[in-house]
């Protein structure tokens, strides 16, 4: 709802979406991490920067490394990949001990126990107690930290950014998914989380953007434990396997006309690509043991976060402006920022207060 207040307090002017998406998101992983947005001007700062860096660490894990490939070159560091994630720590690190710094500062001791159950005060505690064997290292702290803040963000805003964009490029599937949030919402109602069960072309709208534009499309590497055969291929032990998702959501032996935007395909069954189970045809958040741990947070986010921009509001293009689906790199990021203003699409004002 705060979203939308934002939003509402900019009815006519053109709004970065991803920029609207990431903050949204920012504040609401801020709340469950460590028990808070981050407020004022020190907190707009922290959340600029935090976007800055997480984008530019998800350009650099999505490039292929030629010191993958030839591991005696590494030393060269010959696309500086080594560098520029070495920087991207430090920057990391310096903003992580701004956050809990800022929140030691800000907040009163009763706070501090009430906040006592959030997730940052569960980390700080098993740091505290260095004799627990459950202890972590104030290194493994921030990297907790960094992992959950750089998973969830990038990936639903990017999501949220390709999702708007095929839907405005797509006036029939924007009319669906409108007429749906008037059935399911009500034209005069506010959203809940318990109609997003209900919104089943949304969802569908969900999962075919994530088939065209999978926010991680090479996973994250493996590595063979033991040498193997696979399809006729010898894979020895040791090497470093990246999946490449997204040219598996584009064949066209799997997926009928796979460059249409169809979110109808998702709704002959369902059930069927769920996330949760291992079909291989069909993969945006991973699969085995190193699995997106956040698929049921980031999919309610995405829903929520899109349902809310659609239900609340008409969208149109800045006069003058195009839409413009071209990629960023291997990333699968938006290379330019999908820029919308925002028309009221509901009638009372009271609607769009939190
Ligand atoms: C729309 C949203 C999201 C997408 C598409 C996505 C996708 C992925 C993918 C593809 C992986 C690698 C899995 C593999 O290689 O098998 C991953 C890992 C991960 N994701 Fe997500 N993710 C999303 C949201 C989230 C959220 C909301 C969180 C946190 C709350 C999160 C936290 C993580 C973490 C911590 C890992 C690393 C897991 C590990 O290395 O074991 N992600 N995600």
């Amino acid at each position: 709802m705060k979203m939308v207040e934002d939003v509402y307090e900019n009815v006519g002017k053109p709004i970065d979406i991803g920029e609207l998406a990431y903050c949204a998101l920012i504040n609401l992983i801020g709340k469950m991490v460590w028990g808070g947005a981050l407020r004022g001007e020190k907190g707009t700062a922290v959340k600029g920067r935090f976007k800055e860096i997480s984008s530019q660490m998800m350009v650099l894990l999505g490039k292929p490394n030629i010191s993958d490939i030839f591991p005696a070159i590494a030393w060269f560091d010959i696309q500086s990949i080594k560098r520029g994630m070495k920087k991207i720590r430090q920057s990391f690190n310096e903003l992580l001990e701004s956050v809990i710094e800022l929140r030691m500062n800000t907040v009163t001791e009763k706070e501090t126990s009430e906040q006592k159950f959030d997730f940052l005060q569960l980390l700080l505690d098993l740091h505290k107690n260095q004799d627990s064997p459950s202890s972590l290292t104030m290194n493994q702290v921030k990297g907790l930290l960094m992992d959950i803040v750089v998973g969830a963000t990038d990936t639903t805003s990017t999501t949220t950014e390709w999702a708007m964009a095929e839907v405005m490029q797509h006036p029939e599937i924007m009319e669906k998914v409108k007429k749906e949030l008037t059935d399911v919402v009500g034209i005069n109602d506010i959203i809940e989380e318990f109609h997003l069960p209900n919104l089943s072309y949304l969802n569908a709208v969900i999962k075919e953007t994530f088939r065209l534009h999978p926010p991680v499309p090479l996973l994250v590497p493996r590595c063979s434990a033991q040498s193997l055969t696979v399809g006729g291929y010898t894979i020895p032990k040791g090497s470093k396997v990246f999946l490449n998702m997204w040219s598996i959501h584009m064949d066209p032996n799997i997926w009928d006309n796979p460059s249409e935007f169809r979110p109808e395909r998702f709704l002959d069954e369902p059930g069927k690509f769920d996330f949760l189970r291992n079909d291989f045809r069909y993969m945006p958040f991973g699969s085995g043991r190193r699995r997106c741990p956040g698929i049921t947070l980031g999919e309610k986010m995405l829903s929520f976060i899109l349902a809310s921009l659609l239900h609340y509001f008409e969208w149109k293009l800045p006069q003058g402006e195009q839409l413009d689906l071209s990629r960023f790199g291997i990333v699968m990021k938006k290379k330019n920022p999908l820029r919308l203003i925002p028309i009221p699409r509901l009638s009372g004002h009271v609607l769009y207060k939190k």
